[in-house]
Formats: C-alpha cells, sequence, structure tokens
C-alpha cells in the first residue's frame, strides 16, 4: 500500500515537473523554439545579420568591379566594354568620336594605318572615316579597312591638280588632305542621326596618338584644344592659359598672330557645333598654315570659348610625327634590271 502511494507520488511529481517544462518552454519561446535559438540571437536576428553580412560583400564586390571597369576604361575601353557587357551592366551613352583621316598612296600608308589602327582598336564609341586622296578607292585601304575590326566609312576624292603636291615638290607649298577632310564632314552631317552626340576629331594618318587623348577630347562641347609634340619647329606647340584658365594666346614660334596657332592634331570640334555651322570647311585656298584656322574661323567660335584639356595644355598626349620616306635604291635598281621585287606581297 505505501509503496502503491510512494509510485503515485513519484508519478504525479514526474507529470508536473514535465508539464511545467513544456508550459515554461512553450510560454518563453513559441513553437520551434529550440531550433531557433542559434548563437544566442533570435533566428530573425541571425538572418539580418547574415543579410547585411552579403550585402557588404556584395557592396564590396561591386565596387572592385568599379575599380576593374574604371581602370580599364583609362587604358583599353573596348576590354572595359567587354567586361560590363558579360556583367550585364549598362555603359553609359558616351558620344562617338570621328576621326577623320586623309591618306594616300605610298610605300609606308600600310604601316602608318596599321600603327593607327593598332590604337583605335583600344578606343569605344569610335568610327573612322578614311579618306583616300585618290580617284578611285584602292584595293590596299579597302581590304585594310575591312580587316580592321573598326567600324568605318572609306571614302575617296582626288585634291584637284591645282593642289596637288608635285613629286619632289616641297610638302609646305601646298596645304594636305583638305578636300578629303571636307567630305569627311559632308559624310557626318549627311549621315549621322540627329539625336546623336558626336566628336569630330581630324587625325592625320602619320601623328602618333595617346589613348588618353581620345578619352579627354570625348566631353568637347564646342572646341576642345591640347598642345601637339615635335611640331612647329620645336619640341611642342600648346595653347597659353590666363588666370581664369581660358585661351589668351599659343606658345609657338612660327606665324604667332594666326587667329588659331594650332596644329590640326590640337583639337576637336563637337558634331553640335558642325551641326550649327553646317558649312564650316577647311578653305583649301588660304594662306600657309592657315587651314586650322580657317574652318575655326567659320566655325564662330571665339578664343574665350575654347575648352582646355590635357591638364589645363601642360601634357602633350599627341606626337606629329612624319615617316621618313624608305629608300628604295636597291629595289629601283632591280626594276631597271628588269626583276622588281615580287609585287603579289603586299607591303
Ligand atoms: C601639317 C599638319 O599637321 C597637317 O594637318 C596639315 O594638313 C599639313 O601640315 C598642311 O600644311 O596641309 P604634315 O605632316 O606636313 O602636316 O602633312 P602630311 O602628314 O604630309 O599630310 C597631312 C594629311 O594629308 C595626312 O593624313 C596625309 O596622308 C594626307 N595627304 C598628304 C593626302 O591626303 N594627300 C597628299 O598628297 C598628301
Ligand atoms: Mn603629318
Amino acid at each position: 500500500m505505501r509503496r502503491i502511494l510512494r509510485n503515485r507520488i513519484i508519478f504525479i511529481a514526474y507529470f508536473i515537473v514535465s508539464t511545467g517544462s513544456i508550459i515554461w518552454l512553450v510560454s518563453t519561446c513559441g513553437p520551434g523554439c529550440t531550433t531557433e535559438h542559434v548563437g544566442g540571437d533570435s533566428m530573425a536576428d541571425y538572418y539580418k545579420h547574415e543579410l547585411e553580412r552579403t550585402r557588404a560583400n556584395v557592396r564590396q564586390t561591386e565596387k572592385k568591379i568599379r575599380t576593374i571597369t574604371q581602370t580599364l576604361n583609362k587604358q583599353y575601353a573596348k576590354a572595359a566594354d567587354a567586361v560590363n557587357e558579360i556583367l550585364g551592366i549598362e555603359s553609359p551613352q558616351i558620344p562617338t568620336i570621328y576621326a577623320i583621316t586623309p591618306t594616300y598612296t605610298r610605300p609606308v600608308q600600310k604601316a602608318e594605318l596599321v600603327r593607327l589602327t593598332q590604337t583605335f582598336l583600344h578606343v569605344s564609341n569610335f568610327h573612322w572615316i578614311v579618306v583616300e586622296d585618290s580617284e578611285r578607292k584602292t584595293q590596299l585601304v579597302s581590304r585594310f579597312l575591312t580587316n580592321s575590326g573598326l567600324p568605318y566609312t572609306h571614302l575617296n576624292v582626288k585634291t584637284t591638280d591645282e593642289y596637288k603636291l608635285k613629286e619632289n615638290e616641297a610638302s609646305w607649298r601646298k596645304p594636305r588632305g583638305v578636300d578629303q577632310r571636307n567630305i569627311g564632314v559632308d559624310w557626318i552631317l549627311e549621315n549621322v542621326p540627329q539625336a546623336e552626340e558626336g566628336v569630330v576629331y581630324f587625325a592625320d594618318d602619320d601623328n602618333t596618338y595617346s589613348l588618353q587623348i581620345f578619352d579627354e577630347m570625348r566631353t568637347t562641347q564646342k572646341v576642345s584644344v591640347w598642345p601637339v609634340g615635335l611640331v612647329g619647329g620645336l619640341r611642342f606647340e600648346r595653347p597659353l592659359l590666363n588666370d581664369a584658365g581660358k585661351v589668351s594666346s599659343w606658345y609657338t614660334v612660327w606665324e604667332p598672330n594666326r587667329p588659331f596657332a594650332m596644329d590640326m592634331a590640337g583639337f576637336a570640334v563637337s558634331l553640335k557645333l558642325f551641326r550649327q555651322q553646317p558649312h564650316a570647311r577647311f578653305d583649301i585656298t588660304s594662306r600657309r598654315g592657315y587651314v586650322e584656322s580657317s574652318l575655326l574661323v567659320q566655325l564662330g567660335i571665339r578664343k574665350e570659348d575654347l575648352e582646355p584639356l590635357a591638364e589645363k595644355c601642360s601634357k602633350v598626349l599627341v606626337w606629329h610625327t612624319r615617316t621618313e620616306k624608305p629608300k628604295w635604291k636597291q629595289e629601283d635598281k632591280l626594276i631597271t634590271l628588269g626583276k622588281p621585287s615580287d609585287p603579289r606581297i603586299e607591303v
């Protein structure tokens, strides 16, 4: 009897303790409480922290990607475009640079075009307008452009005899590439949709262009300017700025009184300004050294309106290099012997 009573007491005590425990557990934690305890935080807190951590990671990764694309953009804009495309990041709409290059048949022509192409391939939103000084488009240039990998337009116009340099005539006697640049501008005004923004640059085929100059000129509102190396019989020529940071004169020795004493390679014009002054072109009849000025005067621009680039015109990013005419003494001898080199090999 006492044993039965003892068992009953044990049973009741057990019942009270276990039921009490369950009630306590449920009241303090709620259903599923046992699994919600992690590291002392509630489940919600835990996920909140995890989310914040993941967000911070994503932000850091995004920052790294931005740094990579910015770095690429400076040096290899095309590569930056590719990275953006892979990551599905839309690259911002930037004005297209239209580079107009007059060119003519001569032994070094293909080498010049290769050098230019391998610079321009690194420039994003770039359109090359190659204008041959010839009656017909040559096979060499046509083939070359087809395989260049660049968006391009191939045009041709032969400089009229009156202005064409004669063989062995000193090159400064007549302006070069004028008709070619002008029909390049015609093409742009006729073919680029009005809504599109652009910058026009006159890129002779023998100069040397750093990639940075294209980055700089892309912001051109009217006319932007910068120094040019190895020109005018000097180490460099450049626009000089006043205290307000505007162009006041030019550092040049030759003909310093030209309205715009700059080489062709030292400025770019916005497509907007060309549209506002659609008849402005280079004047082939202008005095020696005044071809650049002839266009800029017609564009109605004032010196104060010029936009100085390249760190306040203190950096040379373009060089007026000139390629030496190759010596073909041996080739000439072989020609007289009736044994010229294999014409099927393009140089
Ligand atoms: C300098 C300037 O840098 C040129 O922009 C300017 O056109 C020239 O003077 C001028 O006074 O007219 P420079 O190096 O002496 O340049 O000229 P080139 O490089 O021989 O010619 C300028 C451009 O015209 C080149 O792209 C060249 O391929 C082209 N050109 C030259 C022709 O289309 N046809 C020619 O008969 C000669
Ligand atoms: Mn040149």
